[in-house]
């Protein structure tokens, strides 16, 4: 067995316990389509440099269970192969299989799109950077993968050329949900989204009424379109309409090391801090309750926070319950985030995929998105 092949079965093994790979066909998708061949020029991880074919650690490097960036722009990462461990559980809940054709937003290194086609779906994927499109499909020829086709566009218009679509996959950070992508699925189709929430892109599921139950046919009418929690994630956010902001959004990530320094003020709740996917359904419940939660960085990580209008201040939760305040209003701050957290504790620390919403139309009116409006919990 080659190096690549022996790196590539860990791999496959890893996402099995990690519990979101269980299907044979997908394993097998893992287990032959070569990563490395889709980072040619190079990558990233969170404790690499640049990591170039033929470096030492290289090989390695890209097969760990991990987003590794592939294109900085002024220091911010603009492109890379997304974790995974993720992918695997967004192929797993759109449920693409042989015959079906998928649009996927952010073709990235064409990495996705290649495991897709080996799974005999017929992949359009959609990029808007020109390099990255031409490099994803310079490696999708490299490999022979004749199933997947990369094209340069907004997402935002997702391809008509290529519809009706069976499955839209979504693999860049968006405020919403494009209008363009529905017109363009067959009735009954899926999509599988990084909606932004609370500072983050919690992967979300979208349902519409069949097309010949609609109102009007092409954009479904507000009333026919919701979405549910899938996982809890981090994506880098897209730009153009698909990044629109909206009136009752969360606040953007504070993203500098010094949000605040932030004191005690209420104790843990829990002995044992929370899992990270249980502290991602934490999250996820107070962002759906209160519009101030977002994302900074605290305690040497980065958790949910609510903020106070100056940015420099709020309160942070904790992963074992306890609350830390900050600035001028912090103790008041302090005290609704107790609260929060105490009303998820007391419904039964729901889950994010217990969750939904109802979609509406928001974001500029002439390239509008369906953003999550209303969350309440299912069953
Ligand atoms: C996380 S990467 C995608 C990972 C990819 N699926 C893979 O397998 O490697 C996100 C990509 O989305 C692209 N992107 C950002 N905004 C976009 C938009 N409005 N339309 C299409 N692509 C966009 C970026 O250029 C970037 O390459």
């Amino acid at each position: 067995m080659t190096e690549g092949a022996a790196l590539r079965a860990r791999l496959v093994d890893l996402l099995r316990e990690d519990g979101g790979l269980t299907r044979d066909d997908l394993a097998r998708a893992f287990a032959t389509v070569p990563r490395e061949l889709f980072l040619a020029d190079g990558f990233h991880a969170h404790d690499t440099g640049l990591l170039r074919p033929g470096d030492e650690g290289f090989l390695a490097g890209a097969y760990r269970n991990d987003a590794l960036v592939t294109k900085f722009d002024d220091g911010r990462p603009v492109s890379s192969s997304s974790q995974p461990s993720l992918m695997a559980l967004m192929i797993e809940e759109l449920g693409v299989t042989a015959g079906m054709r998928v649009l996927e937003i952010g073709a990235g290194t064409g990495y996705n799109a290649a495991l897709m086609s080996a799974l005999g779906a017929e992949v359009t994927s959609v990029d808007v950077q020109p390099d990255v499109a031409a490099r994803a499909a310079a490696a999708l020829r490299a490999t022979g993968v004749t199933g997947a086709r990369v094209l340069v566009g907004d997402g935002y218009l997702g391809w008509p050329g290529g519809a009706p679509y069976d499955r839209v996959m979504v693999t860049v950070g968006v405020t919403g949900i494009s209008p363009h992508w529905l017109a363009q699925l067959v009735p009954g189709g899926q999509i599988v989204a990084p909606v932004a929430h609370a500072g983050n892109n919690p992967v979300l599921r979208v349902w519409t009424r069949p097309a010949e139950g609609r109102a009007e046919p092409g954009w479904p009418a507000q009333a026919e379109i919701w979405a549910g929690g899938v996982c809890g994630a981090g994506f880098m956010a897209a730009g153009g309409p698909l990044g629109a902001g909206y009136p009752w959004a969360h606040p953007a990530p504070v993203r500098t090391p010094d949000w605040a320094t932030p004191a005690p003020a209420e104790p843990a709740r829990w002995d044992r801090a929370l899992s990270g996917l249980r502290y991602h359904d934490l999250w996820f419940a107070v962002g759906t309750w209160d519009s101030r939660a977002t994302s900074a960085p605290f305690d040497g990580g980065t958790g949910c926070v609510l903020l106070d209008e100056t940015r420099a201040g709020g309160a942070a939760i904790r992963a074992d319950g306890a609350i830390l305040a900050a600035g001028g209003q912090g103790a008041t701050y302090a005290s609704d985030a107790g609260i929060l957290v105490d009303r998820w504790a007391d419904l039964g620390m729901p889950g994010i995929e217990r969750w939904r919403a109802t979609l509406v139309l928001a974001g500029d009116p002439r390239e509008p998105v369906y953003v999550p409006r209303t969350w309440s919990l299912a069953g």
